[in-house]
């Protein structure tokens, strides 16, 4: 694990149910775990078994039905309020599968998009995103457009956005999901680098068992719909890990293991 600066965790009894138009959904059971500060958690499950929903919860963007999340030893939401707290938000950043840019602002914009509104002067916003893009291999594409890049990059870009305000937690959904193996396996040691240097927690959703194995200090492995979590895997390969990890039989052991419980939903 990382010694550095990420905020922890804490899940406790957390679950959710949506109100369908077919009547309640039971997404999620109750759930509890524990990040450690700058810990790299990966959640692996069967797809609709609620990985989006806890990710989502994490966020701020949807309100458990049960229990309490805390963000640095703060509740997230506080209260009955189903809005979450500001101090929580701002230790916060968020990657989707989809990198969600805005075609019309060059590559520089978009990553600076959240300091907007901030009190941020634009030669500032500047700035902070060329340090930032130097680490995320961006520095040549600045002044692009993101139709000018590749899906990697766009990726990279959105990565790039959810740092810029200096967040200690790290919320990605299946964010290399859409890309090519060979692309993804660069952005796995990308996202190693950037989070060995920086210090962030993470919890990172993947449908990948090979990718939650190379990236996680822990596997998290929830159970078909509703979720419940099924196993929790510890992976203690030493960092920074390359890809020739994969060969190592431990590697594979853990990725039977898991795969054996997966069974037939993939
Ligand atoms: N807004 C919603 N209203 C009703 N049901 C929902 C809603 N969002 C998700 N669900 C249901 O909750 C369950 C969990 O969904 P969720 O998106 O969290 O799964 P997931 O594990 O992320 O799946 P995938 O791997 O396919 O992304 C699914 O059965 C889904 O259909
Ligand atoms: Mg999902």
């Amino acid at each position: 694990m990382s010694t550095g600066s990420g905020a922890s965790i804490s899940v406790r009894g957390v679950g959710k149910t949506y109100q369908a138009g077919a009547g309640p959904v039971r997404a999620l059971l109750p759930t509890d775990l524990e990040v450690a500060p700058g810990e790299f958690v990966v959640l692996l499950g069967p797809s609709g078994c609620g990985k989006t929903t806890l990710l989502r919860m994490l966020a701020g963007l949807i309100t458990p039905t049960e229990g309490v999340i805390e963000i640095g030893g703060k509740p997230l939401f506080s209260g009955r309020s189903a809005e979450p707290s500001r101090d929580a938000l701002g230790s916060l950043g968020f990657v989707f599968q989809a990198p969600n840019l805005m075609p019309w602002r060059k590559v520089w914009r978009n990553i600076a998009l959240p300091l907007e509104g901030k009190g941020v002067s634009k030669a500032e916003r500047r700035a902070r995103v060329e340090e930032l893009a130097a680490s995320v291999g961006l520095s040549d594409f600045l002044d692009h457009y993101p139709k000018a890049l590749s899906g990697g990059m766009q990726q990279r870009v959105a990565i790039a956005r959810a740092l810029i305000h200096h967040p200690s937690i790290l919320l990605m959904d299946e964010p290399f999901g859409a890309l090519d193996a060979m692309t993804r396996d660069s952005m796995n040691l990308l996202l190693q680098k950037v989070w060995m240097d920086m210090g962030k927690t993470v919890v990172l959703v993947t449908h990948s068992i090979s990718e939650a194995v190379f990236l996680a200090d822990r596997v998290v492995l929830l159970s078909q719909r509703p979720g419940r979590i099924q196993d929790v895997v510890d992976v203690d390969f030493a960092r920074p890990r390359d890809l020739t990890v994969a060969d190592d039989p431990h590697f594979g052991e853990l990725v039977g293991r898991l795969r054996k419980q997966l069974g037939g939903h993939r």
